[in-house]
């Protein structure tokens, strides 16, 4: 049976650590993994638009000895109504794991449970768990840990980054606050898990409305778009999403050294300021870069377990 990547808890603590560990070696010896020479095939699938994602996997899966298949699913025949299935019995006899992009998480559910090869969440409307994976490497990074740390998110606190940060955060062993508005809460389901992930490792997790609560003393603060991909009501998120924004007042709350997350791609003026997102305390270039050494370090450990 192969091991799917479909939320960030689908790795344990301890899987997590591993895969963290990997991609930090992986990273001082860029070009010494090769688990895909020969070459085989990763077939890396959009059907939302992507920037980040498609650069990294593409990149990692070359650097990796393989070649990377990407497809926008549009221009397929999974764009014309064939099976997500179907499609997936095509793709496991070629390809050696299926990278995916698209709405709803059930569609990546589907793909897993008709693939014998490893099937990756490149993003769903619920969960981003590569993005999450290199946000974690990166505090790793900056921090020197994970466990105990605390990271605060702001803003739209239902949609797929939040709820990969209490996931992956909880799994991490750290304190996870998620600000935002009532109408906008993480869905329960998730955060529930995440509290009982955290209870196992020493983290935890809170939900609030105040930002103000939420920043103080954190070591990291994160946020995403008002409007992720799919999302309409754009006046309506703003109006409600303004208080949340990630700027120089919620920074001056934070920990000394804090270090600013935004997955990318940014809107500067509403989720975060101009001179936050480009001031000093900003990794979001170092956490785009990491979104390579984690997803190959993830392939890697899902292909060769
Ligand atoms: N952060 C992220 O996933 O970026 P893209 O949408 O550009 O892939
Ligand atoms: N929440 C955003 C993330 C983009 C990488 C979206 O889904 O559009």
């Amino acid at each position: 049976m192969a091991r799917h990547f479909l939320r960030d808890d689908d790795l344990s603590p301890a899987e997590q650590a591993e895969v963290l560990d990997l991609a930090e070696a992986m990273k001082k010896d860029r070009y010494g993994y090769r688990p895909f020479e020969g070459p085989q095939t990763v077939a890396v699938l959009f059907d939302k638009p992507s920037t980040r994602t498609r650069i990294s996997f593409a990149v990692g899966v070359a650097e990796l000895g393989g070649n990377p298949l990407i497809m926008d699913l549009g221009t397929s025949q999974m764009g014309r109504g064939e099976p997500i299935e179907d499609t997936a019995r095509v793709l496991d006899r070629q390809c050696s794991a299926i990278v995916w992009r698209t709405a709803g998480q059930e569609r990546v559910e589907a793909m897993a449970s008709a693939s014998r090869v490893p099937v990756v969440n490149a993003l769903t409307d619920e969960f981003h768990p590569c993005q999450v994976l290199a946000d974690l490497l990166t505090v790793r990074e900056r921090r020197g840990g994970l466990p105990g740390v605390t990271l605060a998110y702001f803003g739209d606190g239902a949609n797929n980054m939040a709820h990969s940060y209490l996931l992956g955060g909880a799994t991490a062993g750290m304190h996870v606050r998620i600000a935002t508005p009532e109408a906008y809460t993480p869905a329960p389901e998730v955060v529930e898990k995440a509290g009982r992930i955290a209870a196992g490792t020493g983290g935890s997790v809170e939900v609030l409305t105040d930002p103000l609560a939420a920043a103080a003393s954190a070591d990291v603060l994160a946020t995403d778009t008002w409007i992720s991909m799919g999302h309409d009501g754009k006046d309506a998120r703003v109006a409600a999403l303004s208080p949340y924004q990630l700027n120089a007042n919620l920074l001056a709350l934070a920990a000394p050294g804090a270090i600013v997350l935004h997955c990318l791609p940014a809107y500067r003026g509403l989720e975060i300021s101009a001179d936050v997102l480009d001031g000093p305390r900003s990794a979001v270039w170092d956490e785009a870069e990491n979104r390579l050494h984690a997803q190959k370090a993830l392939l890697h450990w899902l292909v060769t377990r």
